[in-house]
């Protein structure tokens, strides 16, 4: 309790608290934090807001109304990154609006273009106050107060200091707010110099917390609902976290340990690459039941030849290898992976080795590019760039096979009994929609009293991208993995 409040009436706690409200409402702003491109952007956007609501910023949807714009940007791809210059130019007009009025609106670019454009972003455009890069965001409360003075800072430092140390803990209300799933950043940036890739120089070397924190951070989740928890990173398997006594624990460690926290019911981690794909996380996924069976692994290519000009340092074989045990560890397995087309010198007979792999593997899901021109990059500068009408043509045939591929994945669910997390009310009155162990959205007839709980559906059908069931059980519903029969799956553990 508070130590002013002893002593007091309820009368005059309500009269102090409707002050505090009031005081609260003359001085509280408002910020939008608008974040774009992967989910470590969409956890840094969290990590932001929480930060932010500690500087009396409370969340807005609504862009006029917001004394503060956080851009959180994305360079993968030639495309994402213009996107920041036209939405720039919005808020531009926007402030002008607002100043117009008498509202002074504060403009931030951070994630990361803050980071590979830095003091240019001011140059072009005249709006903005201040730009932050993904490693500095921490510092964001200095660097309104210097925005405040116009002084423009810019922050796209790699400070040794910790970050994640930094940045206020999450009111547990925060948590709740946002539901029953959640990310944490595990492991951040890459060593592996893809040619075609700008990680490396936007996020930097690769560095792992440390467990003990990332344990901490995902205990104080669970004890706020939390039920499922996805591990980042831009090369989440190669994360090498050290612990208080010096030793190095591999992703598999981390795995296992978070999956021993009570109330954690499913773990996920991405992205994952083919290099750092050990025999212990392969493991993971037949021991550990909270370990969810679905992965994300890039291979970007089936050409040997483009796996070489794209530093991928493996090859398809390799590739087809890690397939083979991780299916074997873990059958029925969900597999993802995300494909380049068009890269530099890619033949038809390159592009032919991936649709065929793409055939030989079998994806629930994919995503595909066309290879996009980066800057800074080594593929940026090579002769035998692809037409883009040629690049348009593979993109086409190749998202053709993987959504002909995922609908046959989705369609074999059909009269399974899978275990879903059920994370929100439907879109209908009396539904309510959640995820399988597989990643798909499951639509069903249910009460909203559920959000939160594992509950066993009967799979039904299928609409498009997700699947429709049938509630058939509820109170001890478990991680599933759905390749066992529902009364294995619904014994095998317990809601609290
Ligand atoms: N062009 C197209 N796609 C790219 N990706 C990364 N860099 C590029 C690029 N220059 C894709 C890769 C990666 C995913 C996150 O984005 O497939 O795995
Ligand atoms: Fe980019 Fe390659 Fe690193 Fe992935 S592994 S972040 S594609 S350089």
């Amino acid at each position: 309790m508070d130590e002013n409040r002893v002593g007091m009436t309820t009368a005059q706690e309500t009269a102090q608290a409707q002050q505090h409200e009031a005081r609260d409402e003359t001085v509280r702003k408002k910020v939008l934090i608008k974040s774009y491109g992967c989910q470590m952007n969409a956890y840094d956007a969290t990590r932001m807001a929480d930060l932010l609501a500690g500087q009396g910023y409370d969340e807005t949807e609504a862009v006029d109304q917001a004394d503060l714009v956080v851009l959180n940007t994305c360079h993968i791809r030639e495309k994402a990154a213009e996107k920041v210059y036209s939405e720039l130019g919005r808020l531009r007009v926007l402030k002008r609006e607002r100043a117009e009025a008498g509202l002074e609106t504060t403009i931030a670019v951070a994630g990361c273009v803050a980071q590979a454009e830095g003091a240019e972003i001011l140059h072009r455009s005249p709006a903005v106050d201040l730009v932050v890069g993904p490693q500095s965001y921490h510092r964001l409360p200095a660097m309104l107060a210097q925005a405040a003075q116009h002084r423009r800072p810019v922050d796209t430092e790699f400070p040794v200091d910790d970050k994640f140390g930094a940045l206020p803990r999450p009111q547990s209300r925060r948590i709740r707010a946002r539901g029953h799933t959640a990310f944490v950043t595990v492991q951040e940036g890459c060593d592996k110099f893809c040619s075609f890739c700008v990680v490396p120089y936007t996020r930097g070397a690769e560095a792992s917390r440390p467990p003990e924190k990332v344990l901490e951070e995902i205990r104080h989740l669970s004890e706020a609902g939390v039920r499922e928890i996805t591990l980042l990173g831009q090369n989440v398997n190669a994360y090498h976290g050290e612990a208080a006594d010096g030793r190095l624990w591999s992703l598999a460690r981390l795995l296992e340990a978070a999956a021993s926290i009570e109330g954690v019911a499913r773990l996920r981690y991405t992205t994952s690459h083919p290099r750092d794909m050990g025999d212990d996380l392969i493991a993971a996924h037949r021991d550990l039941p909270q370990l969810m069976p679905y992965l994300h692994l890039p291979v970007q290519s089936g050409s040997d030849a483009m796996l070489a000009a794209m530093n991928r340092k493996h090859d398809r074989a390799l590739y087809l290898r890690l397939i083979d045990k991780v299916r074997a560890a873990c059958p029925g397995i969900a597999l993802s992976s995300d494909f380049i087309v068009g890269f530099p010198g890619e033949s038809d007979a390159d592009f032919n080795d991936t649709m065929r792999l793409v055939e030989e593997i079998g994806f629930a899901a994919a995503f595909s590019f066309k290879y996009s021109r980066r800057p800074g990059t080594p593929a940026a500068t090579r002769a035998a760039q692809v037409e883009d009408d040629v690049a348009s043509a593979r993109l086409h045939a190749l998202q053709a096979l993987i959504l002909a591929q995922q609908t046959a994945f989705n369609r074999a669910t059909i009269g399974r009994t899978l275990a879903v997390l059920v994370e929100k009310p439907g879109r209908h009155p009396g539904q309510v929609t959640g995820k399988s162990p597989y990643l798909q959205p499951v639509h069903f007839d249910a009460s909203p009293a559920l959000v939160g709980d594992i509950v066993a559906v009967r799979i039904e059908g299928q609409i498009a991208n997700s699947l429709s069931g049938r509630l058939i059980g509820h109170g001890a519903a478990t991680h599933a993995s759905g390749s066992r029969p529902a009364a294995v799956a619904l014994a095998s553990g317990g809601l609290p």
